[in-house]
């Protein structure tokens, strides 16, 4: 394991289960070799053939698979790099000219041979998780700003062509819906031109050959990046498949001034032999090791009750009280308050921005529901939309000057709303005292950040002098800033990214939210989709499910109550129905799933995570989670078809020579590991919205 360099040659890079080979070939060219199972010894890649000599037909840099490609200089695939010099020259061709590993990283300098600029590619293995970090900076050492127009953090070449590309074709309250195609010729792309990740695509791509759950090749990456996004997959006509993967080049450029460096957004990659369902443990181990913010990543995330499905803007302090009382003797340890409790925000038309308490709404301040909440037992949260301004509000009618714009048009709004310039230092100081004081006031110990709208008209920028194709990249390094400076003044408080639901869903996030709210749908039938597509980039911990009312919002659907609580037990449970009209036998039964919910937290919440059955015969789904000789399994019919109602389903990740107690909606039953994984279980579920939950415990 770890990384070696070869004879001044190749580039080896060893994890637990993977390699991945790169050679400066004799035209000096840093030529990706290989990526997957382990493959041997460093002699075995001595001396591979190289591409023929130069045809003027078909250009030689297009026919090789480069670890880092420049437009211009005879690339006519996509390249991950493009510039402009002051004298205009417009691309960048280089010599490798330092090389180094360290620890656990490896370094590769490329230097433009004519021009001072310099491209270094960095390599970080983690070798456990089998995941590789790349990211690239750029150097101008020279005295004449250069122009980046485009500067993608990895570029990859995958052998051959006709690879199942799979991302996700979404939008607001249908995030994450699967959707898969071949890629045999010309370009794919998934992008976001938002300015934030947003529900149609994520930043990632998922490329397979015939993978199923447990079997086969996969190649995966993501990208640690909340903002505009762009991955590309071309089947190119030289029989590999070229994929790039960073901040969208659309509208983009960055001055880079003689001195500075440009570090892009990190890219998390790696591949697997065993199919998706190992790409997503391989992701989720290492996202809870490496990527989730202290001081929760190790710690159980409470059960929450929100009440922004209960009572919408009309957020008033008795009924909250109430609410709260409820929600206490449920079990719930956080009470949420959501949009509606501040400013003259009576709806989504006035009040953003002018984040103090509304005083009709709380005539004795908040800390009369931040007291009573305490007294409960719980602790308290609220949300907040920092980067938003209504049009209808002190902060605006105060600084008409603090929004994206174009001068001369009037101001797109989106949810009634503009965006703050948050690349005003100004601005982003608001930002952080207003949540500050709001943080020190009271007793607050929970964030739900939200942003309502897309970013456009980033026609101003800052101190004007800038271009405003900079804004895209200014708004996200100033919005990480931010929650840093917030999350570093309140360590304690657990902080929820929200975007309209998932539209900000992302590695970049992962870093300084604690979970995600991953959908503003909470219908459980939709919600089987959503999680499961979640679930093969994301940990279910990252993912907040509520259970509220019936009929369902969006859908009118009647799920049974159980099939909405064994739904939203599979991530980090909240309650978010109307606990003032629910029936006794109603609440019962949450109080009852609560406290199932927290004997197996720490299995769902820290465990792996196993898609045992994706909607087989169009209506059945099973999950499992397994941790420590302990697992669950959440089974789920939608649908009852043709008086079908018995279900084999096969665990997963136990021990083959192992003892479990296996514990049926039935009964209990003692069962062999091996029996469990290779025989199965048989399950009845009838009607429809049928669930259950089987309990899975190794014998000592
Ligand atoms: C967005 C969020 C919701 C809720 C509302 C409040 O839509 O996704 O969960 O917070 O805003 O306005």
């Amino acid at each position: 394991m770890g990384i070696t360099i070869w004879k001044e040659k190749l580039f080896i890079l060893r994890t637990e289960h993977t390699m991945y080979v790169m050679e400066r070939d004799r035209r000096g060219i840093l030529r990706h070799v290989y990526w997957g199972s382990p493959a041997g010894i460093e002699e075995d890649f001595e001396s591979l053939p190289e591409e023929n000599s130069e045809n003027g037909y078909h250009p030689y840099v297009d026919r090789v698979m480069e670890e880092y490609s420049s437009f211009g200089a005879g690339h006519y695939k996509e390249t991950a790099l493009k510039l402009e010099y002051h004298d205009g020259t417009r691309d960048f061709r280089y010599r490798i000219t330092d090389y180094k590993a360290e620890n656990n990283t490896l370094s590769i300098r490329l230097d433009d041979s004519s021009y001072p600029c310099g491209v270094t590619l960095i390599y970080e293995i983690f070798e456990k998780e089998d995941i590789i970090r790349r990211q690239v900076q750029i150097q101008n050492e020279g005295d004449s700003p250069i122009l980046l127009e485009r500067i993608h953090s990895a570029q990859f070449g995958l052998p051959g062509t006709d690879y199942r590309s799979v991302n996700f074709n979404g939008s607001w309250a249908a995030e994450f819906r699967r959707s898969e195609d071949t890629l045999s010729s010309g370009k794919k792309v998934y992008e976001s031109l938002r300015g934030n990740t947003g529900h149609v695509a994520n930043p990632c791509f998922i490329l397979h050959r015939n993978a199923t759950e447990e079997t086969g090749d996969v190649y995966f990456g993501l990208l640690a990046y909340s903002g505009n996004f762009k991955v590309v997959a071309e089947a190119t006509p030289y029989e590999y498949t070229n994929v790039l993967i960073g901040m969208s080049d659309t509208d983009f450029a960055w001055k880079l001034d003689p001195g500075k460096t440009l570090s892009t957004p990190s890219v998390y990659c790696g591949y697997t032999a065993g199919g998706l369902g190992a790409m997503s443990q391989s992701l989720h181990r290492f996202e809870r090791n490496y990527l989730m913010p202290g001081p929760f990543a190790g710690k159980e995330l409470p059960v929450l009750y929100n009440s922004w499905y209960a009572t919408y803007f009309d957020v008033q302090c008795e009924e909250q009280m109430k609410l709260a009382e409820k929600a206490a003797s449920l079990g719930v340890e956080l009470f949420v308050v959501d949009d509606g409790w501040f400013g003259t925000r009576q709806d989504d038309t006035k009040g953003l921005g002018d984040w103090y308490v509304d005083s009709g709404k709380f005539p004795d301040g908040l800390s009369r529901l931040v007291n009573h909440v305490k007294s409960l037992g719980m602790r308290f949260g609220i949300w907040i939309e920092p980067e938003m301004v209504n049009p209808d509000s002190e902060l605006y009618r105060t600084h008409p000057d603090w929004v994206y714009r174009f001068e001369n048009r009037k101001i797109l709004q989106g949810r009634n709303q503009y965006v703050l310039d948050l690349t005003r230092e100004d601005v982003a100081d608001f930002m952080i005292e207003t949540l500050d004081k709001l943080l020190s006031q009271q007793e607050i110990s929970y964030i739900k950040w939200d942003m309502n709208r897309s970013i456009t008209e980033t026609g101003i920028c800052g101190d004007g002098t800038v271009a405003g194709k900079q804004i895209w990249l200014r708004h996200m390094n100033n919005f990480y800033r931010v929650v840093k400076e917030i999350r570093a003044r309140h360590p304690d408080v657990e902080f929820e990214a929200c975007a309209s639901g998932g539209a900000r869903v992302d590695l970049g996030a992962m870093q300084y939210f604690h979970e995600y709210w991953p959908s503003d749908n909470t219908d459980p039938f939709d919600r089987l989709f959503i999680q499961n597509g979640y679930s093969l980039l994301y940990p279910p911990k990252y993912m907040r499910a509520w259970v509220t009312d019936v009929p369902e919002g969006p859908t009118s659907r009647k799920a049974s109550l159980s099939f909405a609580l064994h739904t939203a037990m599979c991530g980090s449970l909240g309650i978010g129905n109307n606990l003032n009209r629910l029936e006794e036998t109603e609440l019962a039964l949450i109080r009852e799933q609560i406290s199932v919910y927290k004997r197996i937290r720490p299995v769902i919440q820290f465990g792996d995570l196993y898609r045992l059955k994706n909607y087989e015969d169009n209506c059945f789904w099973a999950v499992q989670y397994v941790k420590d000789g302990q697992s669950i399994i959440f089974a789920f019919l939608t649908q009852s078809r043709f008086g079908k109602n018995r279900w084999r389903i096969k665990a997963a990740g136990l021990q083959g020579d192992g003892l479990y107690q296996v514990c049926l909606p039935g009964g209990s039953v003692r069962k062999s590991g091996a029996f469990l994984m290779n025989f199965g279980l048989e399950i009845r579920l009838s009607g429809d919205y049928d669930s259950c939950m089987i309990l899975i415990e190794q014998e000592a």
